[in-house]
């Protein structure tokens, strides 16, 4: 296996700001209401007929520049979404089109909120085994296309946002990617699900009626298992690598509750000044979150080249993962 850095990291997010209160005319909540709980004041939502492949773009584009790589040198796409542009073509193919990535092949990965960590990875194994020297992993979710702004239990915590690495091979002596571990467990599918609009349950009058093509979760159910399983997927690779929490110079976990990700920066003993939190400004934003954090991060001075990184997520499925890299750019 060849080396592999990232070499490159772009994020966008649409201008248009939701905040708690403008939610607190949509729904029974307020402002103190979602703060406390959540931590979260305000997200990003897209005007209506913007869809993932077009935030996903930018963010792109902004890594591919700072990567110094051209269009015709990048090999392989890999969108992590759960909200494609359709559900198919690919959000990837559209991607690739938009971006003229003309040597490239690639598909969209669909692991929720661990889409950006699962990218990440398939990405670096591809870059890694010499499939191709430049590959480009995104993460990029238009939650609000899927969001029922009637339900305050839920509509409260998702934004719209993107992020997009390019990873290439890395030299000998240039900080890489080290390790990542990642696993499914399909029991918990009813706690954080879309119902309707797979083949499982296509569209139709009673679908809609129904309000099944929005999300639908049992937020205690999801909240328990991210606290346990973000700490537990993180000591598993630390301990594989022979690191210790205070070892690492910044802590990335997904965005989703202020309060998951305080319990499990708690139990890796880390200190509060190298974990990132932002979904204040963003909310869940899925698989946008991690490279969103990793840029504000970068943005205040927190994320140097060659820091050791550690990132964490868990998603519906459920789908838990983490990767260590050493940061390459
Ligand atoms: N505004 C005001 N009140 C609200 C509310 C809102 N937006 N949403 C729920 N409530 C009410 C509930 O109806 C409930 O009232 P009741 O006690 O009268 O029944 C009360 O607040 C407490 O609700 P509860 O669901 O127990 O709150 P919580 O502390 O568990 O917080 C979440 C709810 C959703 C913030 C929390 O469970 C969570 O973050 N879960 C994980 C979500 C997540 O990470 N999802 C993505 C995973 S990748």
């Amino acid at each position: 296996m060849r080396p592999v850095k990232v070499a490159g990291l772009g994020t966008f997010v649409p201008p248009k700001v939701l905040t708690n209160t403008d939610l607190e005319k949509l729904v029974d909540t307020n402002n103190e209401w979602i703060l406390q709980r959540t931590g979260i004041r305000e997200r990003h939502i897209v005007e209506k007929g913007v869809g993932t492949s077009d935030i996903a773009l930018p963010a792109a584009q902004a890594a591919m520049k700072e990567a110094g790589v051209t269009a015709d040198q990048i090999g392989f796409i890999v969108v992590g979404t759960t909200t494609p542009d359709m559900i198919f073509p690919s959000t990837a193919c559209l991607l690739q089109a938009k971006l003229g990535a003309v040597n490239a092949w690639g598909y969209d990965l669909g692991a929720a909120c661990s889409g950006f960590t699962y990218a990440l990875s398939t990405a670096y194994t591809m870059v890694a085994s010499g499939a191709c020297d430049h590959a480009i992993a995104v993460g990029a979710d238009v939650m609000s296309s899927i969001i029922d702004y009637t339900d305050r239990t839920t509509c409260i915590l998702f934004g719209d946002g993107a992020g997009a690495v390019v990873l290439s091979v890395a030299g000998p002596d240039e900080p890489a990617i080290i390790d990542f571990s990642h696993e499914i467990d399909g029991h918990g599918g009813p706690s954080l699900c879309m119902p309707a609009g797979g083949s499982k349950l296509p569209a139709s009058h009673e679908t809609v009626d129904q309000r099944l093509h929005f999300v639908k979760q049992d937020g205690g159910a999801v909240f328990k298992f991210a606290v346990r399983k973000t700490e537990e997927i993180a000591l598993r690779l630390l301990k594989r690598n022979n690191i210790n929490g205070p070892d690492l110079d910044l802590f990335v976990s997904h965005q989703a509750n202020r309060r998951i990700i305080e319990a499990a920066a708690d139990r890796l003993q880390m200190d509060s000044r190298k974990v990132v939190i932002n979904l204040d400004k963003y909310g869940n934003t899925t698989a946008g979150t991690i490279p969103l954090a990793l840029a504000d991060a970068r943005a205040d001075g927190r994320l140097k080249k060659g820091d050791l990184v550690l990132l964490a997520s868990v998603g519906a499925g459920f789908t838990v993962g983490s990767v260590l890299l050493r940061w390459g750019c």
